[in-house]
């Protein structure tokens, strides 16, 4: 644990911005005052780019590296055509920073809403992986536009790519109460990688004898997710099933103003980044109705990465005690639901 935090913020657009603000207010009443939080802010996505055409200059990229930490808002506008920030910022990031886990964790708090009868225990956690799979850009097309197009998407799947997520997730489930691990994938059809993840799998949960393992076709999965969402507690999966999955997750499991994540680079050889699941939002920019507490989540996951545990405990205490007395406190602002965090952080 580190007495000194330096911080790369990336407000990005839309409620980007103001979610931030919440997620810093929230960080800053939770550390000790022997802690010192740097912080440096970075003016990336939608508006700089129509600015300036840069989506991440390299001088950006490598100044961002000398970070303990990054905390993302939101990138993204409908006035940028599609892939543009997605592809020159997101996953460049997470490419050159070879975040290889994509970590989601899914709880169902107390008096939170959820569209799923009988109100199952939902404590889960996806390790998705964030560097392979059908979202290196390992394609192309010909005769594009045309009623002849081809195009292709290749998934790409290494022996090392694969082992260091499943590692990771293994080590992950042993560290939790019910140390149990569920892969998801889709073998039966996609055999060549499917071989290689179950393999993998299997192999590597050797090592791990105190840890249950399971299978699931991705498709099942979905079904589990809906009908009995108890069964699971840490999940590993490909980038795609990963990407698709944790939305249905956050569904059932108060929305996507709740829903946390980590694009995690376990060797800590870059810095890991902490955001929400949610976009940019424009529907409601501005508006003060974005929720921050997805940021604030984030938040903590970001403290206990970096060792900061007790810290990361007391904000998921704060966020669960807020929302079990949501009712009561009425609509709020975004402001106001970062301003009761931080109190209870610090109280
Ligand atoms: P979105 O997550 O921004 O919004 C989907 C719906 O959820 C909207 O109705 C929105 O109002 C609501 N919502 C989202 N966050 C909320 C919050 N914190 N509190 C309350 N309501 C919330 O997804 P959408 O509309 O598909 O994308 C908008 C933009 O964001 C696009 O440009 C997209 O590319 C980008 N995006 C960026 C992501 C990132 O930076 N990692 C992830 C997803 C989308
Ligand atoms: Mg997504």
């Amino acid at each position: 644990m580190s007495r000194s935090i330096r911080l790369a913020v990336i407000p990005g657009d839309g409620i980007g911005q103001e979610v931030v603000a919440q997620g810093l207010k929230v960080l800053s009443a939770a550390l000790p005052q022997d802690v010192k939080l740097e912080t440096r802010s970075y003016d990336l996505g939608a508006q700089r780019w129509h600015a300036t055409g840069d989506t991440l200059p390299d001088a950006e990229l490598e100044s961002l590296k000398d970070h303990d930490a990054i905390l993302l808002g939101a990138i993204g506008d409908p006035s940028v055509p599609s892939g543009v920030l997605e592809r020159g910022l997101l996953l460049k990031l997470r490419f050159a920073f070879d975040h290889y886990v994509n970590l989601r964790p899914s709880k169902l708090f107390p008096n939170t809403p959820t569209p799923l009868a009988g109100r199952p225990d939902i404590d889960f956690v996806v390790v998705r992986e964030g560097t392979e799979g059908p979202y290196v850009g390992n394609g192309g097309s010909m005769r594009t536009g045309t009623p002849d197009e081809v195009a292709t998407e290749v998934s790409l799947n290494t022996a090392h790519g694969v082992e260091r997520v499943v590692r990771d997730a293994y080590q992950r489930a042993a560290a939790r109460p019910r140390k149990k691990l569920t892969l998801v994938h889709k073998n039966n059809v996609l055999v060549h990688a499917g071989h290689l993840w179950k393999n993998t799998f299997d192999r590597v949960g050797q090592e791990y004898p105190e840890v249950t393992t399971d299978y699931l076709h991705v498709d099942a999965a979905t079904i589990f997710f809906v009908t009995q969402p108890e069964r699971f507690d840490v999940i590993v999966t490909d980038n795609l099933f990963g990407d698709i999955l944790t939305d249905l997750a956050a569904a059932v499991t108060g929305g996507i103003g709740l829903a946390a994540s980590g694009n995690i680079n376990p060797s800590g050889a870059f810095p890991s980044m902490f955001e929400p699941v949610h976009g940019s939002a424009p529907d409601i920019a501005g508006t003060g109705k974005a929720d921050p507490t997805a940021t604030v989540l984030s938040v903590a996951l970001l403290l206990s990465h970096l060792g900061h545990g007790d810290e990361a405990a007391r904000i998921e205490a704060a966020v669960a005690s807020d929302l079990a007395e949501r009712d009561a406190a009425g609509p709020r602002t975004t402001d106001e639901i970062g301003d009761a965090l931080a109190a209870r952080v610090s109280g």
